[in-house]
């Protein structure tokens, strides 16, 4: 039996890779961190997990568990855990979470001599002005695009910082980036957020530029495979869908029956719409009923990821967008409070 770490456990990912463990990589126990074993206890989809025994503790802070004994077999990390913060506001837990607590996950794996996967994000280098561009996995870091993204821009700074340190270290260090996850099983309703609020009629407007996405169930095989691959790269990308903000709503349109915004709101009313309601939403102390500001500015760019490798190397297949989106708004119709019938 061999012996894997999986951070970020309680995740939409993490639920995934963890559901794809035995078929992957069969004979693997899986060490899931869990900051709150409760929390994990009390979600069902966790008591069919039969190869998974669970550490209580967090990325971040001073918490002794990296010297728990049943690490000490550990021959492979996979770092998922992360905030996904789209505000400039409050913004020091997720640069904790998302720089800091990667470097000490490479620390670990230094401690442990293993192979660590990074789960990144494309948008440190697949944002562009361009509807039409592409990153691969040479592309340099989109870093003046993403400045003012705090996500984006803790994910930058993580790829960059991990990378220095794992060569100072010698560890190997794989990072993924995918797009945006979407497909059943987002128990946690934050990767299909914009979903929720299309089915729920709570999207008043859209705007023009792009959106990128790839099935959460092509993804996680993937990432299993590149902590086994014998000559696994430095990055490899998962590209799935890239389209317009407009063609994306059509195409839950037509998967769900429900009517997709008529109206397109330019950019700049937009986004002037959102920061006032942002700011009187801080200043009354209630939720802005629109989305940040944040949102509006990167919805208005295009995402696209191109992948020279993940197709060969980690058997990564992406498959039919439409059925992504269907199998998404069928799993949220059942399981979401607000959804089902
Ligand atoms: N979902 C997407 O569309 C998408 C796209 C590209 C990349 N990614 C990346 O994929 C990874 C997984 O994303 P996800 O969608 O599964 O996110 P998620 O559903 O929001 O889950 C985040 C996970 O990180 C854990 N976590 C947060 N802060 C932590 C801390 N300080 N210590 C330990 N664990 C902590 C959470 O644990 P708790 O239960 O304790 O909160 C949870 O298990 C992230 O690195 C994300 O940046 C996601």
């Amino acid at each position: 039996m061999r012996d894997i770490l999986v951070t970020g456990a309680t995740g939409f990912l993490g639920r995934h890779v963890l559901e794809a463990l035995p078929s992957v990589l069969p004979e693997t126990r899986a060490h899931a961190l869990v900051r709150r074993r409760a929390d994990w206890n009390r979600q069902k989809w966790t008591g069919a997990l039969q190869h998974v025994e669970v550490i209580e503790g967090g990325v971040t802070g001073s918490e002794g568990w990296t010297g728990d004994r049943r690490l000490q077999n550990v021959t492979g990390i996979v770092h998922l855990a992360a905030t996904v913060q789209h505000s400039r506001r409050n913004t020091a837990e997720m640069y904790d979470t998302n720089v800091d607590g990667t470097l000490r996950l490479v620390r670990l794996a230094a401690q442990l001599k293993c192979r660590m996967v990074f789960v990144s994000s494309s948008g440190t280098v697949g944002c562009f002005e361009d509807p039409l561009a592409k990153a691969d996995e040479d592309s340099p870091y989109v870093e003046r695009t993403v400045a003012r993204w705090p996500y984006y821009d803790s994910k930058i700074k993580a790829e960059r910082q991990a990378r220095a340190l794992a060569a100072q270290l010698g560890v190997q260090l794989v990072i993924v980036r995918p797009p945006m996850l979407l497909g059943p099983g987002d128990h946690r309703f934050r990767s299909t957020g914009n979903i929720i609020k299309f089915l729920r009629g709570q999207l008043p407007f859209l705007i023009d530029g792009g959106v990128s996405f790839i099935d959460i169930r092509d993804a996680a095989p993937a990432i299993l495979r590149a902590l086994d691959h014998p000559a696994a790269r430095p990055v490899y990308h998962l590209d799935g869908t890239d389209c317009t903000v407009v063609e994306f709503f059509e195409l839950c349109r037509q998967v769900s029956g429900v009517a997709a915004p008529a109206k397109v709101l330019p950019y700049d009313l937009a986004w002037q719409l959102a920061t006032a309601s942002e700011t009187a939403g801080h200043v009354l102390k209630r939720k802005s009923p629109l989305p940040d500001p944040v949102v509006f500015e990167m919805a208005r760019h295009y995402w696209g990821l191109t992948s020279l490798h993940s197709q060969r190397e980690l058997g990564y297949v992406s498959r039919q967008p439409r059925q992504t989106l269907a199998d998404t708004v069928a799993w949220l119709r059942a399981n979401h409070p607000q959804l089902r019938k």
